[in-house]
């Protein structure tokens, strides 16, 4: 096995230990970087190697442990550090995992603005922030981009790479190349748009679920089956276009064939749903019956947090859907 010395090609910083950031640094050791892991919480960096630790040692025995290298040899690669400038210094990438807030994370590119070289990646995490945003007025602005990975990084390939309208093309071509390195599966977005690829695709799928049981067409849990035991056993696969394509003999076949029914139903759709009252108790009750038949929760229980804490996206990004 290669000692992590020999093949270790460069530095990442990994700017927040929480849930994502352990996730990259994870990947990123798996590749051989050396990762250098900075929190505003000390106590975090402490918990992030006490349970990477945990979590790449139970990797390597179940044998699903990524790359090359052994859990001690990735491991050793990671180390936390408590000054921002001394994580980023000699970085080739830094990938910045604090919490989805705006002006939290423009007042971290700003610190990383001032401590940058002019070589350096500027990568975040965010979910849902615009680049136009978040990196406005930036110095090093043609060297920062979202790269935004899919919950949990280390299982789910995907990243979406979505650039300012001032990234040079250069900072997404290295991000694509390290990306694929460490194993992921990133995909470029040409222009910024809110939702990014993935959310937009995820809430058109859940507005219309929405509507269908909120007009009495169908039960919670049948709409579920009919994702989980149809349509998304074929997209683990293959794309809508794709499919598409293979349902016919080619796309211009397919739309030759089925764009006017798509078209009918398609003008069927409701407008964005308010995502709250009767329908959102409903599905609600149907789900705490699932999980906890006994005793049954009062009807006056809140929505779970990461319900709740969605909404506003989700109506912002639909609205913004064409
Ligand atoms: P988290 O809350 O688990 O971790 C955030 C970490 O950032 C905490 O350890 C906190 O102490 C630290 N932090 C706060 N301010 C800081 C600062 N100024 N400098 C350095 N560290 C600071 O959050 P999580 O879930 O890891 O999310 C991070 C980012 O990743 C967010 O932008 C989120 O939208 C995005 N993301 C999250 C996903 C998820 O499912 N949790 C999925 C994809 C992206």
């Amino acid at each position: 096995m290669a000692s992590p010395g020999f093949s270790a090609p460069g530095g990442v910083a990994v700017v927040g230990s929480g849930l994502i950031g352990r996730s990259w640094a994870m990947l990123f050791a798996s590749a051989g970087f050396r990762v250098k892991l900075f929190d505003i919480e000390s106590r975090q960096v402490t918990d992030a190697l006490v349970s990477l630790r945990k979590e790449m040692k139970m990797l390597e025995l179940s044998g699903y442990l990524k790359g090359q290298l052994g859990a001690e040899e990735q491991l050793s690669l990671i180390s936390g550090c408590s000054d921002l400038r001394e994580a980023v210094e000699g970085a080739l990438h830094v990938q910045e995992c604090v919490p989805e807030n705006l002006e939290l994370k423009r007042k971290l590119f700003a610190q990383l603005d001032k401590i940058a070289d002019d070589h350096v990646v500027l990568s975040s995490s965010s979910s849902c922030l615009l680049p136009s945003k978040l990196f406005a007025g930036l110095a090093h602005v043609k060297q920062c981009l979202v790269a935004h990975p899919v919950n949990p990084p280390y299982y789910v390939p995907l990243v979406e790479l979505v650039p300012h309208p001032e990234t040079a093309p250069a900072t997404v071509d290295r991000t694509y190349a390290l990306m694929r390195r460490v194993g992921q599966s990133p995909v470029r977005l040409l222009r910024e748009v809110d939702g990014f690829a993935l959310n937009r695709l995820q809430y058109a799928v859940i507005a219309e679920a929405w509507r269908l049981v909120e007009e009495g067409v169908v039960s919670p849990g049948d709409l579920d089956l009919v994702m989980s035991d149809g349509l998304g056993l074929r997209y683990a696969f293959i794309g809508p276009l794709e499919t598409m394509h293979l349902n016919a003999e080619g796309m211009l076949s397919y739309c030759d064939r089925y764009s006017e029914g798509m078209k009918r139903v398609l003008k069927t759709f409701g407008p964005v749903p308010e995502f709250s009252g009767a329908t959102a108790e409903k599905v609600h009750q149907n789900y705490w019956e699932h999980r906890a038949p006994t005793p049954g929760p009062s009807s006056d229980l809140p929505l779970p947090e990461e319900v709740s804490g969605c909404l506003l996206p989700l109506k912002t990004v639909l609205k913004t859907t064409g």
